[in-house]
């Protein structure tokens, strides 16, 4: 059994009400509840969390080097600004998955650079909030895959 954080940054806490043209109408509860289900199906806990502040996803990152085994993150907008998230991320040893609910590559271009791509194992972008299942059946596949250097 493995600890899996799922981070989430700035305004997904208004899941559901924010541009549901763009992200749907799941609310970050349903999100969370779909990930519990899937993660206990593959024999793993979660540890679900919203922050609209930066500094509180990096102190959550810092927390999984302790006790996680792997990373779904989705940093909404900090995904464009942050070299601190990306450089907290780089000292998490496991497998780190990015996640956007909404196809990055389809939209403004200012949404086409990643800083935290620079260390995800794998991005899942424009496949709704099933990314975030999904991302969690990947970490839990590399968590029992055997390490390649
Ligand atoms: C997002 C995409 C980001 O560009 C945006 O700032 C978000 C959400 C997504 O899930 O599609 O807040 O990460």
């Amino acid at each position: 059994m493995s600890l899996i954080y799922v981070l989430n940054g700035p305004n997904l806490n208004l899941l559901g009400k924010r541009q549901p043209h763009i992200y749907g109408h799941e609310t970050l509860a349903d999100v969370e509840a779909d990930c519990r289900k899937v993660a206990s199906e593959l024999g793993h806990e979660i540890c679900f969390h919203q922050s609209n502040r930066e500094y509180e996803i990096i102190d959550w990152i810092h927390e999984a080097r302790e006790d996680g085994g792997g990373i779904v993150i989705n940093p909404a907008a900090f995904t464009h600004t942050s070299l601190a998230i990306l450089d907290a991320l780089n000292t998490f040893e496991g497998p780190v998955i990015e996640i956007h609910i909404s196809n990055m590559y389809k939209r403004e271009s200012f949404r086409h650079h990643s800083f935290v791509s620079h260390r995800a194992d794998g991005i899942i972008t424009g496949l709704g909030t099933e990314g975030y299942t999904l991302g969690i059946r990947r970490v839990a596949t590399m968590l029992t895959a055997p390490k390649k250097d």
